[in-house]
Protein backbone atom coordinates (compact mmCIF):
# COMPACT_ATOMS: atom_id res chain seq x y z
CA UNK A 1 0.00 0.00 0.00
CA UNK A 2 1.22 3.46 -1.12
CA UNK A 3 1.78 6.08 1.40
CA UNK A 4 0.58 9.73 0.87
CA UNK A 5 0.94 12.94 2.95
CA UNK A 6 -1.66 15.47 3.24
CA UNK A 7 -0.25 18.74 4.46
CA UNK A 8 -2.75 21.49 5.93
CA UNK A 9 -2.27 25.12 4.15
CA UNK A 10 -5.69 26.06 4.83
CA UNK A 11 -7.31 28.04 7.78
CA UNK A 12 -8.25 31.58 8.50
CA UNK A 13 -4.93 32.46 10.17
CA UNK A 14 -6.39 35.33 12.21
CA UNK A 15 -4.06 35.44 14.79
CA UNK A 16 -1.27 36.56 12.48
CA UNK A 17 -3.14 39.65 11.14
CA UNK A 18 -2.25 41.57 9.33
CA UNK A 19 0.56 40.20 7.55
CA UNK A 20 -2.07 36.86 6.74
CA UNK A 21 -4.44 39.52 4.69
CA UNK A 22 -1.57 39.58 1.90
CA UNK A 23 -0.24 36.28 2.81
CA UNK A 24 -1.16 32.82 3.65
CA UNK A 25 0.15 32.03 7.39
CA UNK A 26 2.40 29.23 6.38
CA UNK A 27 4.13 30.85 3.93
CA UNK A 28 5.62 33.42 6.55
CA UNK A 29 9.12 33.07 5.86
CA UNK A 30 11.60 31.95 8.22
CA UNK A 31 15.31 33.06 7.20
CA UNK A 32 13.90 33.45 3.98
CA UNK A 33 12.07 30.45 3.31
CA UNK A 34 8.00 30.04 4.05
CA UNK A 35 7.15 27.83 6.43
CA UNK A 36 5.53 25.30 4.33
CA UNK A 37 8.64 25.01 2.57
CA UNK A 38 10.27 23.52 4.96
CA UNK A 39 7.45 20.94 5.66
CA UNK A 40 7.46 20.22 2.13
CA UNK A 41 11.10 19.44 2.29
CA UNK A 42 10.54 16.99 5.40
CA UNK A 43 7.59 15.14 3.09
CA UNK A 44 10.26 14.68 0.38
CA UNK A 45 12.83 13.32 2.32
CA UNK A 46 10.28 10.33 3.32
CA UNK A 47 9.80 9.24 -0.71
CA UNK A 48 6.56 10.14 -0.38
CA UNK A 49 5.20 11.69 -4.13
CA UNK A 50 1.57 12.42 -3.46
CA UNK A 51 0.51 14.99 -1.73
CA UNK A 52 -2.93 16.28 -1.56
CA UNK A 53 -2.11 20.45 -0.30
CA UNK A 54 -5.46 21.52 1.52
CA UNK A 55 -5.88 25.41 1.00
CA UNK A 56 -8.76 27.87 2.10
CA UNK A 57 -10.78 30.23 -0.61
CA UNK A 58 -9.24 32.94 0.41
CA UNK A 59 -5.48 32.38 0.60
CA UNK A 60 -5.13 28.95 -1.69
CA UNK A 61 -3.56 31.57 -4.55
CA UNK A 62 -0.78 32.29 -2.40
CA UNK A 63 -0.33 28.58 -1.44
CA UNK A 64 -0.56 27.45 -5.39
CA UNK A 65 1.86 30.34 -6.17
CA UNK A 66 4.53 29.22 -4.33
CA UNK A 67 4.21 25.16 -4.46
CA UNK A 68 2.78 25.48 -8.28
CA UNK A 69 2.61 21.85 -9.68
CA UNK A 70 5.29 20.35 -7.01
CA UNK A 71 8.00 19.73 -9.30
CA UNK A 72 10.62 21.14 -6.93
CA UNK A 73 9.68 18.68 -4.51
CA UNK A 74 9.43 16.01 -6.88
CA UNK A 75 5.78 15.85 -6.22
CA UNK A 76 2.28 15.20 -7.61
CA UNK A 77 0.14 17.78 -5.88
CA UNK A 78 -3.56 17.46 -5.87
CA UNK A 79 -4.86 20.78 -4.45
CA UNK A 80 -8.21 20.44 -2.25
CA UNK A 81 -10.32 23.65 -1.67
CA UNK A 82 -11.86 23.46 1.71
CA UNK A 83 -13.52 25.99 4.21
CA UNK A 84 -11.53 26.09 7.73
CA UNK A 85 -13.83 23.95 9.44
CA UNK A 86 -11.73 21.79 11.15
CA UNK A 87 -8.51 19.63 11.16
CA UNK A 88 -10.86 16.20 10.94
CA UNK A 89 -12.64 18.28 8.58
CA UNK A 90 -9.70 18.69 6.10
CA UNK A 91 -8.92 15.12 6.22
CA UNK A 92 -12.92 14.32 5.26
CA UNK A 93 -12.96 16.93 2.61
CA UNK A 94 -9.29 14.75 1.13
CA UNK A 95 -11.29 11.36 1.31
CA UNK A 96 -11.30 11.05 -2.51
CA UNK A 97 -7.52 12.16 -2.64
CA UNK A 98 -6.94 9.50 -0.08
CA UNK A 99 -8.90 7.00 -0.69
CA UNK A 100 -8.02 3.75 1.28
CA UNK A 101 -4.06 4.47 1.70
CA UNK A 102 -2.48 5.20 4.79
CA UNK A 103 -1.16 8.90 5.00
CA UNK A 104 1.05 11.21 6.70
CA UNK A 105 -0.58 14.73 7.60
CA UNK A 106 1.15 17.41 8.56
CA UNK A 107 0.42 21.12 9.81
CA UNK A 108 1.85 23.53 7.08
CA UNK A 109 2.76 26.36 9.65
CA UNK A 110 4.27 23.69 12.24
CA UNK A 111 7.91 22.70 11.93
CA UNK A 112 9.88 19.72 14.15
CA UNK A 113 13.30 19.35 13.92
CA UNK A 114 13.80 15.53 13.47
CA UNK A 115 12.71 14.37 9.70
CA UNK A 116 9.05 11.95 9.23
CA UNK A 117 11.15 8.89 8.46
CA UNK A 118 11.54 7.51 11.22
CA UNK A 119 8.06 7.62 12.42
CA UNK A 120 6.71 6.60 8.99
CA UNK A 121 9.24 3.14 9.82
CA UNK A 122 7.37 3.05 13.28
CA UNK A 123 3.90 3.52 11.54
CA UNK A 124 4.61 0.54 9.61
CA UNK A 125 6.34 -2.18 11.33
CA UNK A 126 3.61 -2.16 14.39
CA UNK A 127 0.75 -1.97 11.67
CA UNK A 128 -0.65 1.33 13.54
CA UNK A 129 -4.02 2.75 12.42
CA UNK A 130 -2.94 6.35 13.79
CA UNK A 131 0.30 7.39 15.84
CA UNK A 132 0.61 10.83 17.23
CA UNK A 133 3.51 12.77 18.71
CA UNK A 134 3.90 14.50 21.70
CA UNK A 135 5.60 17.64 23.78
CA UNK A 136 5.16 18.51 26.81
CA UNK A 137 4.54 22.70 27.20
CA UNK A 138 3.82 25.30 29.41
CA UNK A 139 0.24 26.47 28.89
CA UNK A 140 -1.70 22.79 27.86
CA UNK A 141 -5.03 24.63 27.61
CA UNK A 142 -4.32 25.71 24.67
CA UNK A 143 -3.49 22.81 22.41
CA UNK A 144 -4.66 18.69 21.92
CA UNK A 145 -3.74 17.32 25.15
CA UNK A 146 -3.25 13.52 25.37
CA UNK A 147 -3.40 11.45 29.12
CA UNK A 148 -1.45 8.43 28.96
CA UNK A 149 -1.02 5.21 31.54
CA UNK A 150 2.44 3.86 32.93
CA UNK A 151 3.26 2.17 29.83
CA UNK A 152 2.83 5.21 27.62
CA UNK A 153 -1.14 3.87 25.92
CA UNK A 154 -3.12 6.35 25.54
CA UNK A 155 -6.01 6.71 27.89
CA UNK A 156 -7.83 10.06 26.93
CA UNK A 157 -7.65 13.26 24.53
CA UNK A 158 -9.22 16.26 24.83
CA UNK A 159 -8.96 19.93 22.70
CA UNK A 160 -7.83 22.58 24.41
CA UNK A 161 -8.90 21.00 28.20
CA UNK A 162 -9.42 23.78 30.97
CA UNK A 163 -8.25 21.61 33.32
CA UNK A 164 -5.69 18.55 32.72
CA UNK A 165 -3.01 16.92 34.75
CA UNK A 166 -1.19 16.74 31.44
CA UNK A 167 1.06 18.56 29.98
CA UNK A 168 1.44 16.70 26.70
CA UNK A 169 0.46 18.74 23.45
CA UNK A 170 -0.12 16.99 20.25
CA UNK A 171 2.26 18.22 17.92
CA UNK A 172 1.17 18.98 14.37
CA UNK A 173 1.95 15.61 12.98
CA UNK A 174 -0.21 12.37 12.93
CA UNK A 175 0.34 8.99 10.94
CA UNK A 176 -3.28 7.84 9.94
CA UNK A 177 -4.82 4.30 8.55
CA UNK A 178 -8.23 4.85 6.30
CA UNK A 179 -10.08 4.00 9.66
CA UNK A 180 -9.76 7.63 10.29
CA UNK A 181 -12.57 7.72 8.12
CA UNK A 182 -14.74 5.30 10.09
CA UNK A 183 -13.96 7.82 13.13
CA UNK A 184 -14.52 11.44 11.79
CA UNK A 185 -18.27 9.75 10.38
CA UNK A 186 -18.99 9.33 14.34
CA UNK A 187 -18.26 12.93 16.06
CA UNK A 188 -19.97 16.26 16.00
CA UNK A 189 -18.48 19.71 15.32
CA UNK A 190 -16.71 21.28 19.32
CA UNK A 191 -18.00 24.07 20.89
CA UNK A 192 -15.98 26.63 18.36
CA UNK A 193 -17.98 24.73 15.35
CA UNK A 194 -14.69 22.57 13.94
CA UNK A 195 -14.42 18.95 13.37
CA UNK A 196 -11.63 18.25 15.52
CA UNK A 197 -8.58 15.62 14.63
CA UNK A 198 -8.62 15.05 18.83
CA UNK A 199 -12.34 13.95 19.01
CA UNK A 200 -11.47 11.69 15.95
CA UNK A 201 -8.20 10.10 17.52
CA UNK A 202 -9.97 9.47 20.66
CA UNK A 203 -12.90 7.71 19.18
CA UNK A 204 -10.50 5.36 17.71
CA UNK A 205 -9.00 4.89 20.90
CA UNK A 206 -12.91 4.08 22.03
CA UNK A 207 -13.18 2.07 18.69
CA UNK A 208 -10.30 -0.17 19.32
CA UNK A 209 -7.85 0.94 16.85
CA UNK A 210 -4.33 0.81 17.43
CA UNK A 211 -3.18 4.03 18.22
CA UNK A 212 0.01 4.94 19.81
CA UNK A 213 1.51 8.27 20.89
CA UNK A 214 5.52 8.64 20.71
CA UNK A 215 7.25 11.71 22.33
CA UNK A 216 8.86 13.79 20.23
CA UNK A 217 12.78 14.59 21.07
CA UNK A 218 13.52 17.72 18.82
CA UNK A 219 12.40 20.94 18.47
CA UNK A 220 8.88 22.02 17.36
CA UNK A 221 7.82 25.18 16.32
CA UNK A 222 3.82 26.43 15.67
CA UNK A 223 4.04 29.92 13.97
CA UNK A 224 0.49 29.60 13.90
CA UNK A 225 -0.08 29.28 17.65
CA UNK A 226 2.70 28.55 19.88
CA UNK A 227 5.48 30.43 18.96
CA UNK A 228 6.09 34.30 17.43
CA UNK A 229 8.09 34.42 14.38
CA UNK A 230 10.70 36.06 15.62
CA UNK A 231 11.33 33.14 17.87
CA UNK A 232 10.61 30.63 14.95
CA UNK A 233 12.89 32.84 12.48
CA UNK A 234 15.92 32.50 15.28
CA UNK A 235 15.93 28.48 15.48
CA UNK A 236 15.76 28.09 12.15
CA UNK A 237 18.41 30.59 11.29
CA UNK A 238 20.80 28.71 14.62
CA UNK A 239 19.71 25.19 12.62
CA UNK A 240 19.97 25.92 9.01
CA UNK A 241 22.23 28.97 8.29
CA UNK A 242 25.02 28.73 5.81
CA UNK A 243 27.72 30.89 5.88
CA UNK A 244 27.62 31.83 2.03
CA UNK A 245 28.07 35.09 -0.16
CA UNK A 246 26.68 35.06 -3.62
CA UNK A 247 26.19 38.84 -3.83
CA UNK A 248 28.43 41.40 -3.62
CA UNK A 249 30.24 42.66 -0.61
CA UNK A 250 32.72 45.94 -0.68
CA UNK A 251 34.58 47.28 2.83
CA UNK A 252 32.05 45.35 4.77
CA UNK A 253 33.04 42.77 8.39
CA UNK A 254 31.38 39.72 8.18
CA UNK A 255 31.15 37.70 11.49
CA UNK A 256 29.96 34.09 11.43
CA UNK A 257 27.65 32.42 9.71
CA UNK A 258 26.43 35.16 6.69
CA UNK A 259 24.22 34.27 3.80
CA UNK A 260 23.96 36.90 1.27
CA UNK A 261 22.07 35.80 -1.70
CA UNK A 262 22.24 36.39 -5.43
CA UNK A 263 22.49 40.35 -6.50
CA UNK A 264 22.79 41.82 -2.84
CA UNK A 265 24.89 44.38 -2.44
CA UNK A 266 26.24 45.14 0.76
CA UNK A 267 28.68 47.83 1.15
CA UNK A 268 30.62 49.76 4.24
CA UNK A 269 28.55 47.37 6.88
CA UNK A 270 28.92 44.86 9.54
CA UNK A 271 27.14 41.52 9.12
CA UNK A 272 27.06 39.10 12.56
CA UNK A 273 25.20 35.99 11.81
CA UNK A 274 23.48 33.86 12.11
CA UNK A 275 21.69 35.87 9.15
CA UNK A 276 20.42 35.99 5.61
CA UNK A 277 20.38 38.86 3.27
CA UNK A 278 18.08 37.92 0.27
CA UNK A 279 18.03 38.21 -3.23
CA UNK A 280 19.00 42.06 -4.47
CA UNK A 281 18.98 43.54 -1.28
CA UNK A 282 20.79 46.59 -0.60
CA UNK A 283 22.85 47.23 2.57
CA UNK A 284 24.29 50.18 2.94
CA UNK A 285 26.24 52.07 6.35
CA UNK A 286 24.74 49.32 8.85
CA UNK A 287 25.04 46.71 11.11
CA UNK A 288 22.68 43.80 11.06
CA UNK A 289 23.03 42.05 14.39
CA UNK A 290 22.71 38.00 14.54
CA UNK A 291 18.74 36.18 14.41
CA UNK A 292 17.86 38.72 11.42
CA UNK A 293 16.33 38.07 7.87
CA UNK A 294 16.22 40.25 5.59
CA UNK A 295 14.07 39.33 2.29
CA UNK A 296 14.52 39.77 -1.25
CA UNK A 297 14.62 43.36 -2.77
CA UNK A 298 14.57 45.14 0.70
CA UNK A 299 17.62 48.39 1.43
CA UNK A 300 18.27 49.22 4.94
CA UNK A 301 20.39 52.38 4.48
CA UNK A 302 22.09 54.12 7.93
CA UNK A 303 20.45 52.16 9.91
CA UNK A 304 21.25 48.54 12.89
CA UNK A 305 19.09 45.95 13.11
CA UNK A 306 18.99 43.32 15.24
CA UNK A 307 16.90 39.83 16.19
CA UNK A 308 14.63 40.92 13.59
CA UNK A 309 12.30 39.74 10.74
CA UNK A 310 12.07 41.97 7.46
CA UNK A 311 9.92 41.07 4.43
CA UNK A 312 10.33 41.42 1.13
CA UNK A 313 11.00 45.15 -0.67
CA UNK A 314 11.07 47.06 3.10
CA UNK A 315 12.74 49.87 2.87
CA UNK A 316 14.51 50.85 6.26
CA UNK A 317 16.38 54.09 6.47
CA UNK A 318 18.64 56.15 9.21
CA UNK A 319 16.98 54.17 12.14
CA UNK A 320 19.47 53.76 14.91
CA UNK A 321 18.67 50.38 16.66
CA UNK A 322 16.16 48.25 15.57
CA UNK A 323 15.16 45.31 17.30
CA UNK A 324 12.95 42.42 18.12
CA UNK A 325 10.63 43.99 15.31
CA UNK A 326 8.89 42.39 12.20
CA UNK A 327 8.73 44.81 9.40
CA UNK A 328 5.72 43.55 6.64
CA UNK A 329 6.56 43.77 3.13
CA UNK A 330 7.05 47.07 0.95
CA UNK A 331 6.92 48.52 4.71
CA UNK A 332 8.96 51.81 4.88
CA UNK A 333 10.52 53.17 8.43
CA UNK A 334 12.47 56.34 7.92
CA UNK A 335 14.13 58.55 10.96
CA UNK A 336 13.29 61.88 10.46
CA UNK A 337 15.70 64.04 11.47
CA UNK A 338 14.36 67.23 10.76
CA UNK A 339 12.12 68.08 14.08
CA UNK A 340 12.21 65.07 15.87
CA UNK A 341 8.43 64.54 15.03
CA UNK A 342 7.01 60.97 14.42
CA UNK A 343 4.72 60.42 11.00
CA UNK A 344 3.43 57.55 11.20
CA UNK A 345 1.59 55.65 8.23
CA UNK A 346 0.60 52.02 9.66
CA UNK A 347 -1.98 49.39 8.29
CA UNK A 348 -4.59 47.69 10.12
CA UNK A 349 -4.00 45.50 12.91
CA UNK A 350 -0.16 46.75 12.84
CA UNK A 351 1.50 47.13 16.03
CA UNK A 352 4.15 49.94 16.92
CA UNK A 353 6.29 50.35 20.12
CA UNK A 354 8.09 54.13 20.62
P1 LIG B 1 -5.13 26.45 13.26
O1 LIG B 1 -3.96 27.33 13.60
O2 LIG B 1 -5.63 25.59 14.33
O3 LIG B 1 -6.39 27.29 12.67
P2 LIG B 1 -6.53 28.63 11.81
O4 LIG B 1 -5.65 28.60 10.60
O5 LIG B 1 -7.99 28.79 11.51
O6 LIG B 1 -5.93 29.80 12.71
P3 LIG B 1 -6.56 31.03 13.51
O7 LIG B 1 -7.20 30.40 14.73
O8 LIG B 1 -5.36 31.92 13.84
O9 LIG B 1 -7.54 31.75 12.63
O10 LIG B 1 -4.73 25.53 12.02
C1 LIG B 1 -3.59 24.68 12.02
C2 LIG B 1 -3.15 24.44 10.60
O11 LIG B 1 -4.15 23.72 9.84
C3 LIG B 1 -2.89 25.69 9.79
O12 LIG B 1 -1.81 25.45 8.91
C4 LIG B 1 -4.15 25.90 9.01
C5 LIG B 1 -4.65 24.50 8.76
N1 LIG B 1 -6.11 24.34 8.75
C6 LIG B 1 -6.75 23.86 7.62
O13 LIG B 1 -6.11 23.61 6.58
N2 LIG B 1 -8.12 23.67 7.66
C7 LIG B 1 -8.86 23.94 8.77
O14 LIG B 1 -10.10 23.74 8.75
C8 LIG B 1 -8.18 24.45 9.93
C9 LIG B 1 -8.95 24.76 11.19
C10 LIG B 1 -6.81 24.62 9.88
Amino acid sequence: MSLKALVLSGGKGTRLRPLTFTLAKQLIPLANKPVLGYVLDQVAETGINQIGLIIAPETGHYVKEYVKDGNEWGFKVTYITQEPLGLAHAVKTAKKFLGSDDFIMCLGDNLQGLGLTTYVKKFKAKNMDALILLKPVEDPTKFGVATLDDNNNIIQLVEKPKNTQSNLAIVGTYIFSSKIFDAIDQIKPSWRGELEITDAIQKMVDMGYNVKAEALNTWWLDTGKKDDILTANAKVLDQYAKQQIFGTVIDTKIEGRVDIQKRAKVVNSTLRGPCVIGDCCVIENSFIGPYTSIGDGSKIVDSVIDYSVILDHAQITGVDRLEESLIGKNAKVTKNHRNGCLKLHVGDYSEVEI
